[in-house]
């Protein structure tokens, strides 16, 4: 699968699940775990789409193994660092290591995106390493 759907498929989900526990918290009338369903949110909707529309915009980066791959770990990176908020605003502490060891991964995984971006494209690598025609 394309890194792009896959990003645009995770985004759909995640938001649906940051939607949810918003309306929970709202019913509720408990927003003590908001930090966690803002970076649900803003991770896992905001930033995958604009991953997404990146990916897309170069298509020869879409279809590496490493744009999946960043997008797997960012995906898995934000599902752990929600839980690990969530656990630590909710008054457990076990969740504080769960928050800082996600946070790295997810920074990590940033560096890698800009190692995407910075880098030259498969295809621009390609033709300079091919023979010019005579
Ligand atoms: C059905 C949809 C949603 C509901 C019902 C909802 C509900 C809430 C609630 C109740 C709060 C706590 C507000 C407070 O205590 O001040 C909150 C905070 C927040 N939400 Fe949502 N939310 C929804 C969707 C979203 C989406 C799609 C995003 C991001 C794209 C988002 C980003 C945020 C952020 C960043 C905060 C923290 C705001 C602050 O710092 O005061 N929310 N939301
Ligand atoms: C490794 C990644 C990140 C870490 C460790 C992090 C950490 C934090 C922390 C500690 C707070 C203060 C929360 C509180 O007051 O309890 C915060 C707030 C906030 N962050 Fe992040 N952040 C990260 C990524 C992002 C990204 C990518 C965005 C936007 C796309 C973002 C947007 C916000 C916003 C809007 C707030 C204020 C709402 C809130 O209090 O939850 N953060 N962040």
């Amino acid at each position: 699968m394309k890194a792009s759907i896959l990003c645009f498929r995770a985004a759909v989900l995640l938001v649906l699940a940051g939607m949810l526990w918003g309306i929970v918290m709202g019913i509720s009338q408990n927003h003590s775990t908001m930090p966690a369903h803002a970076h649900l949110n803003l991770l896992g909707w905001v930033s995958l789409f604009l991953f997404g529309i990146y990916y897309h915009l170069h298509p020869a980066v879409d279809r590496s193994r490493l744009a999946s791959l960043q997008v797997w770990i960012w995906i898995a990176g934000t599902i752990v660092m929600t839980i690990g908020v969530g656990l630590v605003h909710s008054g457990h502490e076990i969740g504080d290591p769960i928050a800082a060891a996600s946070s790295l991964l997810v920074l990590a995984d940033t560096l890698l995106f800009g190692w995407l971006v910075f880098r030259p494209e498969p295809a621009e690598l390609a033709s300079r390493s091919s023979v010019p025609a005579e």
